[in-house]
């Protein structure tokens, strides 16, 4: 199978960058973002003509297996980031920055955002925020950190709100997350991307703010759109309800795994055998000086090394 993108189904630039993202979101174009975790399916998600890269800390969850996002250690997000864009060198990256990695004190945070630029290799640099890490923002942005301001449903603060839910369904949420949108752009938010709000507090977002949103579970209207990888390739078990699959990745999976169980039981492997050197075949068999030069019980034929 050719690695090529099908220029039919892809007719996307082959190189994003921050600015480009900014001149789609200028002239009405949506460019696509998914989650990704791994250079492999990041190489395969860019040829596909996805625009961004979300190295999200769904990861603790959907890779690590681990019951919260809180849980996402940041150096393990650190070097996810790095192999995302290894896999994808032309495709913008943006690393998501775990809990307690930003929230405890701005020093370390600028700290951390660094390294997801340095180590990390990211374009540009998430965090959950709302109007009170203005001042934040601006220190990161100073430092010259590219900021993505996320707003809305933040899954950090689960332990407060009681769980993964959707934001702004009250008149006053509604207006404080337009607040959020507007201190965090204004603080020098790059991006913004809203999670989980009804379509009309999107499009009062769009309304007041200039830079591009990308939304998840927040209406269509969004500059880009970003999906968990896992959730659209039929992979998660309950994936939320603005997450339509696209695929059946499981069934192909488990297909895959039975049709390799069966190869297994049936001894009958596939690909092609090595063969031995020209001549070494009819020495290992017992022909010439094998013995001279075998271990203690030599290699002759109807004996098997002998291991330990
Ligand atoms: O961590 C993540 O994958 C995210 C998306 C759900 C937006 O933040």
């Amino acid at each position: 199978m050719s690695d090529k993108p099908n220029p039919t189904s892809a007719p996307t630039p082959t190189r994003t960058t921050l600015h480009l993202l900014e001149r789609m979101s200028r002239d009405a174009r949506p460019f696509a973002c998914m989650t990704c975790y791994d250079a492999t399916t990041a190489r395969h998600l860019a040829l596909g003509g996805v625009h961004l890269l979300l190295v999200g800390d769904t990861a603790a969850e959907v890779i690590l297996g681990l019951p919260r996002t809180i849980d996402m250690p940041l150096d393990l997000l650190v070097a996810l980031t790095a192999a995302v864009k290894r896999g994808a060198p032309e495709t913008v990256v943006m690393a998501d920055m775990p809990f307690m990695s930003y929230q405890a004190d701005d020093a370390e945070a600028i700290r951390n955002a660094g390294r997801f630029l340095t180590e990390g290799l990211a374009d540009i640099v998430k965090v959950e925020a709302d109007a009170s890490f203005s001042t934040l923002v601006e220190r990161m942005t100073r430092a010259g950190i590219p900021i993505c301001g996320h707003i809305g449903s933040r899954p950090q603060q689960a332990a407060l709100t009681g769980g993964y839910s959707s934001a702004g369904r009250t008149a006053e949420h509604a207006e404080r997350i337009i607040n959020d949108a507007i201190m965090l752009e204004r603080a020098g938010c790059r991006m913004l991307l809203v999670e989980a709000v009804p379509a009309e507090v999107t499009d009062a977002i769009l309304a007041v703010t200039q830079v591009p949103v990308i939304g998840i579970g927040a209406g269509s209207a969004c500059h880009g759109q970003v999906i968990v990888l896992q959730d659209i390739a039929g992979l998660s078990t309950h994936p939320p309800r603005f997450a339509e699959p696209l695929a059946d990745f499981g069934r192909s999976f488990q297909d895959l795994a039975s049709a390799w169980a069966d190869r297994v039981a049936r001894r009958a492997v596939g690909g092609k055998p090595y063969q031995m050197k020209p001549g070494e075949s009819d020495r290992f068999h017992g022909g010439t000086n094998i013995d001279s030069h075998a271990g203690r019980d030599g290699f002759g034929i109807g004996k098997r090394p002998m291991i330990g």
